[in-house]
């Protein structure tokens, strides 16, 4: 069956699509982790008693390949993700994956489903590692076996409405991560807590949802998946890396940019509710989000349309230059830029 038939290759959105092949190495306590290579995509059989499925034994990384305008197919800052594969691993208890291994891994699978990258200006190839307890547990405690599987699919724009129109809800009835809990690790647990929060939101019109911080109710920490940044009379701040947020290459990508390419005044501190509420630009961050400019945020059920429109604003000189980075567009002056060879 020809599973590129039924993608609308002109409206992505992300979504996962069936692709050819993934990648899977299997970790035993004898033999470390054993290469199995790729394998048709579909699905996987797991044991019900599995700690990924009992107890969220479980991480994941999210990166992408562009078709670049060299007419050629790049990665970007491939090896932090592995990195914080592998940080999030130890947070999680899972083995660590030698970076060689993961980025081969992500390579070979890209390679394999190259016919599945869109046109140029139609998004990317999304990539998404995995590893997961996947031994039998009934007790509280790490698996002996773990997994780590690479999938990519085709997408588009993660949220459907378009630049300069998102809306936003700051929650208060609920938090995304304890501060000394597994925030900073990209941990499934992470994004599950996050499902009902924003369904209860999103039939009323809202695009994201952020997240108070669990200890100090009175600073942001970020959303349901992105970092958060704000512009207030030409100072960029984000809130600092101290927990309970995720350590983004987003973001630290845009911190380097906004400090080395446009000289701005950066900050890397808490961001109180007022501040945010009274922010002459709001944008989030993320591989899936890139960097998406929000339109009016509400809390407390006071609803503020931000000042300063998408034309003309920081925000869109600084999504710009990461795209025409990403796209090799511009030169890469940071050398994040690997080709997929
Ligand atoms: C990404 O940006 O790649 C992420 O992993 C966030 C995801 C929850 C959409």
């Amino acid at each position: 069956m020809n599973a590129k038939k039924n993608i609308d290759w002109d409206n992505l959105g992300f979504n996962a699509h069936n692709t050819r092949s993934m990648f899977i190495a299997n970790w035993d306590p004898i033999g470390g982790w054993n290469i199995k290579g790729l394998v048709p995509y579909g699905d996987i059989s797991l044991s019900p008693a599995s700690t990924v499925l009992n107890y969220g034994q479980g991480i994941f990384e999210g990166t992408k390949a562009y078709l670049s305008s060299k007419d050629r197919v790049v990665l970007f800052r491939l090896e932090e993700n592995a990195k914080r594969f592998n940080s999030s691993s130890s947070r999680l208890c899972i083995p660590e994956i030698p970076n060689e291994i993961f980025i081969n891994a992500v390579k070979n699978t890209v390679k394999d489903n190259l016919d599945y990258m869109p046109k140029k200006n139609k998004g990317s190839i999304y990539i998404r590692p995995l590893a997961f307890g996947v031994s039998p547990t009934l007790g509280v405690k790490p698996a002996d076996h773990y997994t780590f599987l690479v999938f990519v699919t085709p997408v588009g724009s993660y949220f459907k409405s378009g630049l300069d129109h998102l809306n936003v809800l700051v929650t208060n009835e609920y938090h995304r991560a304890a501060t000394k809990s597994i925030g900073s690790a990209k941990a499934i647990g992470n994004y599950s807590g996050t499902l009902l929060p924003f369904s209860e939101i999103s039939s009323a019109g809202y695009d994201e949802i952020i997240f108070l911080n669990s200890s100090n109710e009175g600073i942001i920490d970020e959303a349901r998946s992105a970092n958060i940044f704000i512009v207030k009379d030409e100072t960029l701040k984000t809130p600092p890396l101290k927990g309970s947020i995720l350590p983004g290459i987003t973001r630290d990508s845009v911190l380097k940019i906004a400090e080395e390419v446009f000289h701005l005044d950066v900050r890397e501190q808490d961001i109180t509710i007022e501040e945010l509420m009274d922010a002459d630009e709001i944008f989030f961050t993320g591989t899936a989000v890139v960097v998406a400019p929000v339109g009016s945020v509400c809390y407390n059920n006071k609803t503020v349309k931000l000042k300063k429109s998408y034309a003309g604003s920081i925000t869109k000189s600084i999504r710009e230059t990461l795209i025409d980075i990403q796209n090799e567009k511009i030169k890469d002056p940071f050398g994040w830029v690997m080709p997929l060879e």
